[in-house]
C-alpha cells in the first residue's frame, strides 16, 4: 500500500511538468483528488486493512495529500502567471521613446486659411486678429443690427453667462458675452483702435447654433477683409475678388456678384463663382462669400466721418472654400480628425 502512495507523488511530480493550461491542470487534480482519484481510493482502503495498521495507513495518506496539494499548487502558480503575461502582450519598456510617428503636416483649414491669408498679402492686406469671446456691441450694435434682429436671439448665438469676466473684452451695461458669430467683429475692434485709411484681412473662428449636417457646423472658420480709404467703390471690391478668385483657383473661375443684404454693408451682395474643373461641383455657381460696401452707420459707430471715408467689407467661410477646392462633400470630415481623411491634403 505505501508503495502505492509514493507512486502517487512521483506520477504528480511528471505530468505537472506537461501541463498546457487549466483545463488539464483541472483533470490532473481530479485523476488524484477527485471522487475516483488514486488517492481518494487509496484513502477509501482503509477499510480493509487490519486495526493495528490503520493509524500509520491514515498518517501516511495525510503526508502524501499535502505534499500532493502543494505540488499542485506550485503548478497552478505557474499557469496563472502564464496566463497573466499572455494577457499583457510582449513585455514593455517604459523608459524607451515612443516610436516616432512620422512628420506631422498641417490640418486642410489651417494650410486653406494661410493661403487665402498670403493672395490677400500680395496686394497690402495685413492680418488682424479679434477675440472668440466677444460683446453684443462688437458683434451686432456696432455693425449696425437693430436690437430685435432675430442673431441675437438664444436660438441663433451662444449667450455667456454674465457671472464670468472675460479680463480682454470691456463689456457695457447690461450687454452680454457671447461667442462671435462671424469675424465682422474684427472691423469694429480695429476700426476703433485705428486711424483710417487701413486694410487688413481676419481670419478666425465662429459660433452658431446650427445642428450638424453636411454644410453647418456649430464651430467653424471665417476669414473677414475690409478695405478703408477716401475713394473706394464697388468696381474696386470686384477687382479685388476677382484677382482672388483667380489665385486660389488657378483655374478658368467665372465669378457674379448677386444683391443680397448685410446690416453692414450698403449695396450688399454675395458672390458665386462657377469653373468647368470643380470635380463634383463643376459648371455650378457656388455661394463663395458676403461682400458689400461698407455702410456709413458702421463709420458712425466707430467714429470714423462717413462723408469723407468710404469701404468695402467681405467674409468668406474656410471650410466652403476647402470644401469646393478639394470637393469635400461633407463639412463634418474636417473635425472628424481621421487621419485617412487628412493625410489626403496634408
Ligand atoms: N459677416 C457676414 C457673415 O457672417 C459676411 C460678410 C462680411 C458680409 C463682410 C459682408 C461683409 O455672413
Amino acid at each position: 500500500m505505501s508503495a502505492d502512495l509514493d507512486s502517487i507523488i512521483h506520477e504528480a511530480r511528471e505530468a505537472v511538468g506537461a501541463l498546457a493550461g487549466r483545463a488539464q491542470f483541472e483533470a490532473l487534480k481530479a485523476r488524484f483528488l477527485g471522487p475516483n482519484g488514486s488517492l481518494t481510493e487509496a484513502v477509501k482502503g482503509i477499510r480493509d486493512l487490519p486495526r493495528e495498521e490503520r493509524p500509520d495507513y491514515g498518517k501516511r495518506c495525510n503526508q502524501i495529500k499535502t505534499k500532493l496539494e502543494a505540488i499542485l499548487a506550485t503548478a497552478l502558480k505557474k499557469i496563472e502567471l502564464a496566463e497573466l503575461q499572455r494577457s499583457l502582450g510582449p513585455p514593455v519598456d517604459p523608459s524607451l521613446p515612443s516610436p516616432d510617428g512620422g512628420p506631422g503636416g498641417c490640418h486642410l483649414l489651417s494650410s486653406v486659411r494661410e493661403e487665402i491669408c498670403r493672395i490677400f498679402h500680395k496686394v497690402g492686406f495685413n492680418v488682424e486678429e479679434g477675440t472668440e469671446v466677444e460683446t453684443e456691441f462688437y458683434c451686432f450694435d456696432a455693425l449696425n443690427f437693430p436690437s430685435d434682429h432675430p442673431a441675437k436671439d438664444v436660438h441663433d448665438t451662444y449667450l455667456l453667462p454674465s457671472s464670468v469676466i472675460y479680463g480682454n473684452v470691456p463689456k457695457r451695461d447690461k450687454e452680454s458675452y457671447l461667442l462671435r458669430t462671424h469675424t465682422s467683429t474684427v472691423q469694429v475692434r480695429v476700426m476703433m483702435a485705428k486711424e483710417p485709411p487701413l486694410r487688413f484681412v481676419s481670419p478666425g473662428r465662429c459660433f452658431r447654433r446650427d445642428t450638424a449636417d453636411p454644410t453647418h457646423t456649430s464651430n467653424f472658420h471665417q476669414v473677414e477683409g475690409i478695405y478703408v480709404d477716401r475713394h473706394v467703390t464697388v468696381k474696386d471690391l470686384k477687382a479685388l475678388l476677382d484677382y482672388f478668385v483667380a489665385a486660389l483657383f488657378e483655374k478658368d473661375v467665372k465669378t457674379r456678384f448677386r444683391p443680397s443684404f448685410f446690416p453692414f454693408t450698403e449695396p450688399s451682395f454675395e458672390m458665386d463663382l462657377k469653373s468647368p474643373s470643380l470635380g463634383k461641383l463643376s459648371n455650378q455657381w457656388i455661394e463663395i462669400m458676403g461682400c458689400g460696401m461698407v455702410d456709413p452707420a458702421v463709420f458712425e459707430a466707430v467714429g470714423y466721418d462717413p462723408e469723407v471715408w468710404k469701404g468695402y467689407a467681405f467674409g468668406m467661410g474656410v471650410e466652403r472654400v476647402a470644401q469646393s477646392l478639394y470637393g469635400v462633400d461633407d463639412i463634418r470630415y474636417l473635425y472628424q480628425n481621421d487621419l485617412r481623411f487628412l493625410e489626403q491634403f496634408a
